[in-house]
């Protein structure tokens, strides 16, 4: 069961996710060989290529001039399926079971689904029915977002993928789970008994989580406009890394152990009510605007292919509250949106002051964990300011993984990619995961559709609307700016 080959039969192979991210994932885990013993690719699109066409775009997406590469690539197989029809799935088993026998692969297969997701069901039905998922050796499932629209498409969805494939088989990618420093979180948090001990609400304030991104809605018109950033960015990243922020020290290392400590959480979220809507969530689309480089940009309507009329948010800001023991009373902001001030991930962790301050310009602890682009962490502490004496000033004590080139990460990909073959589907989402931030989700939506909490704008280029400031302001916050690992 643990054998480390496989043929990976990948749906969707000449698709945009396929050559931006795949081709060149595994090309990276070929090189290293880490633990990957080997494996082919079958790639699977409606297209008529041969094999050296495939191949060629293969090596395109992989850019590099590596010898290695002739070898990397006679593991690529192009197959023309038309995935509604039945026969053609007979002789992908046919070309399957070849490439099994030819590279060793012990009739282990993993199905990856880069596919719009109403194909799941087609598939994954055809995929049984043809006998394709009577492996000689383990199969496994892999799915991108989105998972439905809501909860009851993603139920539906989930039997469909249920049917064929049983839940320890199927891998549901979040790509945030495969980012280096949200990976990160839970070993900063439970190996550092410094921070554990601290991390409640009697010492931590607020939470601050945000997701921005400069770029705008780019050619996805078709999907964004239908899903907005509560569920292409909320619904998964975000509720994903307040999960890790807020969960429980798990008992073991053990995949089903973290990912019940992370259901725990989401199913303590305070559930919103229309008016708690209308308080604590913003929705905002952006309007033309400068970016930080210069360039002017169009507002989200006058984008190609979005409706003049659109409604949809492009971001959102939201207050939530963790009802258990640890957070009760501490509120966790949420930010992320398109054509913001910066790209960046990054949470930040507010102490509670000192319960006596004999400083006037004591400023609280941070500790602020950088996702991206920077990977490091850092505490901003008090501390005195040379030479004067009683004055304090801040002090940053920062780690930076990839700030310097010797040190560079992997990317999401490799390393999910990786861990489906090493057969850990710890930093994939679970059922549970998904339905419960379908349950958190879906109630905004709908207030939304009843008309609690008016869609607002932004000007390209900022951080939000300013009522994303006043979230926080009312209760006597404010965000902290995004910084990069090195202050000084
Ligand atoms: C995807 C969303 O899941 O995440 C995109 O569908 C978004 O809209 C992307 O741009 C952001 O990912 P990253 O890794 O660039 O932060």
């Amino acid at each position: 069961e643990n054998s480390k080959e496989s043929t990976i039969i990948l749906f969707g192979a000449t698709g945009d996710l396929a050559v931006r991210k795949l081709y060149p994932a595994l090309y990276q885990l070929y090189k290293k060989q880490n633990d990957v013993e080997r494996f082919a690719v079958i790639g699977l699109g409606r297209r008529k290529y041969d094999h050296d066409t495939y191949r060629n775009m293969v090596k395109n997406s992989v850019k590099t001039d590596d010898a290695s590469i002739d070898d990397f690539l006679s593991r690529f197989f192009f197959y023309s399926l038309d995935v509604d029809n039945i026969e053609g799935y007979v002789g992908l088993g046919a070309l399957a079971d070849k490439v099994d026998t030819d590279f060793n692969l012990s009739g282990n297969r993993i199905f990856y689904l880069a596919l719009a997701p109403n194909f799941f069901g087609t598939v994954t039905n055809n995929l049984k029915d043809s006998g394709l998922t009577n492996t000689k050796g383990w199969k496994r499932l892999v799915i991108e977002k989105p998972f439905g629209h809501n909860l009851s498409s993603a139920k539906v969805l989930n039997e469909q993928i249920r049917s064929a494939f049983a839940e320890e088989e199927i891998y549901r990618i979040d790509h945030y789970l495969g980012k280096e420093m949200v990976q990160n979180i839970q070993v900063i948090r439970f190996a550092n008994p410094l921070f554990e001990s601290i991390w409640n609400n009697r010492y931590i304030s607020n939470i601050q989580i945000t997701s921005s991104e400069t770029l705008g809605v780019g050619e996805r018109a078709g999907y964004y406009d239908r899903s907005g950033a509560l569920m292409d960015m909320v619904q998964n990243h975000m509720l994903q890394m307040v999960a890790l922020t807020a969960m429980e020290p798990p008992s073991r290392l053990e995949t089903e152990d973290i990912r019940d400590e992370k259901v725990k959480v989401l199913r303590s979220i305070r559930p919103v009510t229309s008016e708690s809507v209308k308080d604590d969530i913003i929705r905002a689309q952006y309007t033309s605007g400068v970016l930080a480089d210069g360039q002017t940009v169009r507002s989200y309507l006058d984008e190609e292919n979005i409706d003049s009329q659109s409604q949809t948010e492009t971001f959102v800001g939201a207050k939530l509250y963790i009802d258990n023991f640890r957070w009760a009373g501490v509120p966790f902001y949420i930010r992320t949106g398109k054509r913001m001030g910066v790209k960046s991930t990054q949470i930040v962790i507010q102490f509670k002051d000192a319960p006596l301050n004999p400083y006037l310009d004591q400023q609280p602890n941070l500790l602020v964990i950088h996702v991206q682009p920077d990977e490091g962490l850092s505490l901003k502490l008090n501390a005195k300011k040379i030479g004067e004496s009683q004055e304090t000033m801040p002090i940053h004590l920062d780690f930076c993984h990839n700030c310097t080139n010797d040190l560079g990460t992997s990317d999401a990909y490799e390393r999910l990619i990786h861990d489906c073959i090493r057969g850990d589907s710890t930093n994939f989402t679970r059922w549970d995961e998904v339905a419960l931030s379908w349950t958190y989700v879906d109630s905004i939506a709908q207030a939304w559709k009843d008309g609690y909490g008016p869609l607002e704008y932004y000007e390209s280029g900022t951080m939000g609307p300013k009522s994303v400031d006043d979230l926080l302001a009312k209760n006597g916050f404010h965000w902290w700016p995004i910084t990069n690992v090195e202050h000084n």
